[in-house]
């Protein structure tokens, strides 16, 4: 029943302002109660609910509320409601500005049709003209099915999008619901996937079709869950325990980056310590008298930077091979490091992957790259040759040798072989580069190296009914002490310093501070072309 009284005339300003405000609510609560009741029942939240914890409180400011969908197909045009199936915005996180978007699985399944493909490239595109990291909530059962041609042709645009922006502003993808199909690959070309556990999948062709092409059986969550996604496949970089956990990942990753290719990460106040600490000391006990005995370089990590604060990415694969951020002295810097206690720390294939693109991340943000190693070489096998291990493995060679960041390099242990070269030599560029007193560099290790260079003695000892392996370790630790010392490679100036290990929490803040200024330029061209 209207109520004369309380409805102002629609043709005064009083009018005008109320029907602004129907309309606004109409667009905010689109989704109605019963759809939102059903999407909470599922442990996830609306697109609103996601963007308000995202952002700083209060900070979100919406754009397109009131676009609508032009489709008349199946009945469509009986059911337009306001802001189609994504919301988007611009909001700001630690106070930075950032772009966002969050499709709304309470509308039209959060699919993509002409409009909401619409709305997510003008919030790109107006994140790309202000410089500002955009972050996608992915939650969509995909391109909308009713509008054929005209959706997968705004993924096309997004896709184009996502690259052009590539390198030039952070982009984060978090998935928190299903991501089917060709839509996968928006995240794909982003820098950073977060995915929810349970209750987000991204695959390319279901169960459903899998089954009928290929006969095979294989569960959802199976084929293109968040823990698949962290640990198989290296699609995603963090496996959230749920959509708190993983908006708090995403707020903490933002605080590491740079808005745009153009800035530098925010600086936070952090006084250090220009004198070796307690603290430091613990350092020169960390590595076993046994090179076969390993340990864990978060250890290390955690006592070189502010704080002992070390974000973590891709944690779940490739484990033998660590990357993440970490501040020191306050300014962000990536971390990659051999994990000893994996496999070694040897390099294969998804190590030399993952570590690729994080340093070529790094370096088009500007956030000088700091690389520990402790490698003993690459895993050796068929399954490593045949998977390509030769073409994939390069992609770290090239993403060091172009990289133009301040590099630091600290051996602490193992550098052998080719893993020696890949991890941030300096023959590959890297500014400034230390070894622990303990580190072992050569061409292989010392088992290795005595089986081929003392083959004849180990004969004549087996002969003379000595204790072969006795024989075998001491000549194996000859080598060690004399070939592979690090003070030949400091005496080639392939070190720039032996140092101990508790120094170099102080000797890397000044590694830092020299190369705040460097300048490197890599000769004109279209792009390069990584072995991919
Ligand atoms: C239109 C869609 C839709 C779609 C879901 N809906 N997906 N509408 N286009 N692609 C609608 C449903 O009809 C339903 O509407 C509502 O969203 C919720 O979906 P449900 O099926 O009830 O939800 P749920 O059981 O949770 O299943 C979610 C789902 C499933 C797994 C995502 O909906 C699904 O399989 N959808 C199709 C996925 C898909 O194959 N998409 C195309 C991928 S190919 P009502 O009105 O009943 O609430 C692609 C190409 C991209 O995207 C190419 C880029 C180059």
């Amino acid at each position: 029943m209207t109520d004369a009284a309380s409805t102002p005339d629609p043709y005064t300003t009083a009018g005008k302002l109320a029907d602004l405000k129907a309309r606004y609510h109409e667009a905010v609560t689109a989704s109605g109660e019963a759809a939102i009741a059903k999407q909470h029942a599922k442990g996830k939240k609306t697109a609103r609910e996601r963007i308000e914890q995202l952002l700083d409180q209060g900070s979100f400011v919406e754009l397109d509320e009131f676009v609508r969908h032009r489709t008349h197909a199946f009945g469509m045009e009986r059911n337009r409601p306001y802001g189609d199936a994504v919301v988007t915005g611009t909001g700001t996180i630690h106070g930075r500005q950032v772009a966002i978007y969050a499709q709304d699985f309470t509308i039209f399944g959060g699919s993509l049709g002409e409009v909401a493909g619409e709305k997510i490239i003008k919030v790109m595109e107006l994140a790309l003209k202000t410089g500002v990291p955009i972050i996608g909530m992915l939650d969509s059962g995909g391109a909308r099915i009713q509008e054929g041609v005209v959706a997968l042709g705004k993924y096309g645009e997004i896709f184009r999008l996502n690259t052009k922006a590539s390198g030039v502003i952070p982009q984060i993808s978090i998935i928190m619901g299903p991501a089917a199909g060709g839509a996968v690959y928006s995240p794909a070309l982003t820098d950073f996937v977060i995915m929810v556990d349970k209750t987000s999948q991204m695959f390319v062709t279901g169960p459903d079709v899998i089954k009928t092409v290929t006969g095979e059986d294989v569960a959802m969550e199976d084929l293109g869950g968040a823990l698949t996604h962290n640990t198989r496949s290296g699609v995603a970089h963090y496996l959230a325990d749920d959509e708190d956990d993983a908006l708090d990942y995403a707020r903490s990753l933002i605080s590491f980056l740079p808005d745009n290719n153009m800035s530098e990460s925010v600086v936070y106040e952090n006084e250090v310590e220009l004198e070796v600490t307690d603290a430091d000391k613990s350092l020169n006990t960390i590595i076993p008298d046994s090179p076969n005995q390993p340990y864990d370089v978060h250890t290390i990590i955690e006592q070189l930077v502010d704080n002992s604060d070390f974000l973590e990415v891709q944690p779940l694969f490739a484990p033998n091979i660590l990357i993440g951020f970490a501040r020191i002295e306050g300014r962000s810097v990536g971390i990659i490091a051999n994990q000893p206690n994996q496999m070694a720390g040897t390099l294969n294939i998804e190590a030399g992957e993952k570590a690729a693109r994080f340093v070529r991340f790094c370096d088009a943000f500007g956030i000088p790259v700091l690389t520990l190693v402790d490698v003993p070489g690459y895993l050796p096998g068929t399954d490593q040759e045949w998977t390509g291990v030769i073409r994939r493995g390069a992609k770290l060679l090239y993403a060091y040798a172009e990289a133009t960041v301040p590099l630091v390099t600290v051996i602490t242990r193992k550098a052998y072989g080719g893993a020696y070269i890949v991890m941030g030599s300096k023959q590959l560029g890297a500014d400034i580069n230390f070894a622990w007193p303990t580190a072992e560099i050569a061409v292989m290790g010392g088992q290795g190296a005595v089986n081929i260079l003392y083959r004849g003695e180990i004969k004549a000892a087996e002969e003379r009914g000595e204790d072969v392996n006795a024989v075998r370790t001491r000549l194996a630790n000859e080598y060690t002490y004399n070939v592979a010392s690090p003070f030949l490679a400091a005496e080639r100036g392939e070190l720039d310093g032996v140092i101990e290990p508790a120094a170099t929490r102080v000797a890397i803040i000044k590694a830092l501070r020299a190369l705040r200024g460097k300048r490197a330029e890599l000769p004109p061209k279209k792009h390069g072309n990584i072995p991919l």
